[in-house]
């Protein structure tokens, strides 16, 4: 008897899981199973419904292998993990180590998608999608080498949850809108060339974005969507797809009559009148300059500048604080004023240079509110913190620290998306939201307002001990 257990692209390694428990139980032995559908000559079943009496047991490190293995592009993947599973069922418990050629091939396959998911994380490049909602929109063109593009969403999830955004793949679109992530069906790399300016791809992308015009819900009750992968005209479903749109945008033009035949696609006549996308920078320098003019929030019309932030490019460590205060948005520069002399000389205390660490803040503008001819310091909002993530997000894409410390609640809610009361995290570890270790620790400010002398006293002793172990922390792994 032969079995037939064809997967679905999408929820795979949750299909495996099932299908392959299903098959285990009832000792259906590897060489049985068709993972690929059973397409052959002969008419294969497909797997008993329901489980069988044998209950397998298998170790959690084998469960986190196959949750990577999975993603593998190799067909036999599916294959090659139900025979790992049958032989430590089996009680042959090397199937797994490096010296059993079977879990060597599996931990390498493991290796290749965690490296293929790093390289996603680290190379997709988003183009800014021109548009009226208050959500941005961006999106990318990223080729993977493995299936990765589900597993590594999750991480574009956390790290850009203030936007809304698509990577568009050859097996796979990714789209996270209003903050809900979905999979569909990938496309055709557009016919662009390399170097096509930002305005050509975003458009490419305009027209493939706006979900709302796209009735995907009546495609998929008259094709299911578990299909499309396999049959050659779903290819050209983004097209067709782009097509409809650009016809309903014609006929309304045109008073819902039928397009003129030959007239120019919406599309063609889009490009030339659309204005170049605003570009995302693509280093610290060009993100400066932009964060120069940016006015995503009302707090830049009474500040006098952009503090952005300042330092060493190469820096293992970034430290986070605030906003601005006044000496820094009269000067700006970040950490210039009571604080920030605080900030510097503990830092020099605990062993590190100012000049070596890169300083910044959640919030790149003053706010204030004046009071006679004082400009009393008021703490941002939560919509004030988000909308500046932006650029604090660009500086952690192109610094790359091994550690940023947070300086008070602010910058942890900033960086960690998580506002709960900060002394019991203080002088702890959490992930940030772009994916790497955030070290929680108090705003020198903090220390300057406490009511007595010891209170300040303690809390310089816990900044300086933070700043100690961040420096720590920050070091380059020895070659
Ligand atoms: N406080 C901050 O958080 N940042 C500065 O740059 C100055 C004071």
């Amino acid at each position: 008897m032969s079995y037939a257990a064809p997967l679905p692209a999408r929820g795979t390694f949750a299909a495996w899981r099932a299908a392959a428990r299903r098959a285990i139980s009832h000792r259906i032995a590897p060489d049985e199973i068709d993972w690929a559908g059973g397409g052959g000559l002969f008419a294969a079943a497909p797997l008993p419904a329901a489980p069988g009496p044998h209950v397998a047991h298998v170790p959690e490190s084998f469960v986190k292998l196959a949750g990577s293995v999975i993603w593998h592009s190799a067909p036999e993947r599916f294959a090659l993990l139900y025979q790992a599973l049958w032989r430590l069922d089996a009680g042959e418990t090397q199937a797994l180590s490096q010296a059993d050629p079977l879990g060597r091939r599996l931990n390498l396959m493991a290796k290749a998608v965690g490296r293929d998911i790093h390289k996603m994380h680290a190379f997709v490049r988003f183009r800014e999608l021109p548009g009226p909602g208050p959500r941005r929109s961006f999106a990318a063109w990223f080729e993977p080498e493995h299936n990765t593009l589900e597993p590594g969403s999750s991480f574009f999830a956390r790290r850009f949850a203030d936007m809304d955004w698509l990577i568009a793949t050859p097996g796979l679109t990714a789209r996270f809108e209003a903050g809900q992530l979905s999979f569909g069906p990938g496309g055709a790399r557009p016919d662009l060339p390399e170097d096509a300016s930002e305005a050509l791809w975003a458009t490419y992308f305009a027209n493939i974005f706006n979900p709302a015009r796209i009735k995907l819900s009546m495609m998929r009750s008259e094709m299911p969507k578990k299909y499309w992968r396999n049959l050659p005209e779903t290819r050209l479903i983004p097209e067709m797809l782009k097509d409809a749109e650009a016809r309903v945008a014609r006929m309304q033009a045109a008073g819902a009559s039928p397009a003129r035949p030959g007239a120019a696609p919406v599309s063609t006549r889009y490009r030339a009148a659309m204005p170049a996308a605003p570009e995302v920078p693509q280093s610290l320098t060009e993100a400066r300059e932009a964060a120069r003019h940016c006015r995503r929030c009302a707090l830049c019309e009474a500040a006098t500048q952009t503090v952005f932030g300042r330092g060493a490019p190469d820096a293992g460590l970034m430290i986070v604080g605030e906003q601005p205060g006044d000496r820094e948005d009269l000067e700006g520069e970040p950490f210039i004023g009571p604080a920030g002399a605080l900030l510097r000389g503990l830092l020099q205390e605990a062993g590190g240079a100012p000049e070596s660490v890169w300083l910044t803040n959640a919030v790149k503008h003053f706010k204030f509110t004046p009071r006679g001819k004082r400009r009393l310091h008021q703490a941002p909002d939560r919509g004030e913190v988000i909308a500046c993530r932006w650029w604090l997000g660009l500086e952690l894409q192109h610094l790359r620290p091994r550690l940023t410390l947070a300086l008070g609640a602010t910058a942890a809610f900033a960086l960690t998306g998580r506002d709960a009361p900060l002394a019991p995290r203080r002088g702890t570890v959490e992930t940030g939201l772009h994916g790497g270790p955030v070290l929680l620790s108090w705003h020198p400010a903090h220390a300057l307002r406490a009511p007595t002398p010891q209170q300040q006293a303690q809390i310089r002793a816990d900044l300086r001990a933070d700043l100690a172990l961040a420096l720590r922390m920050a070091e380059p792994d020895p070659a």
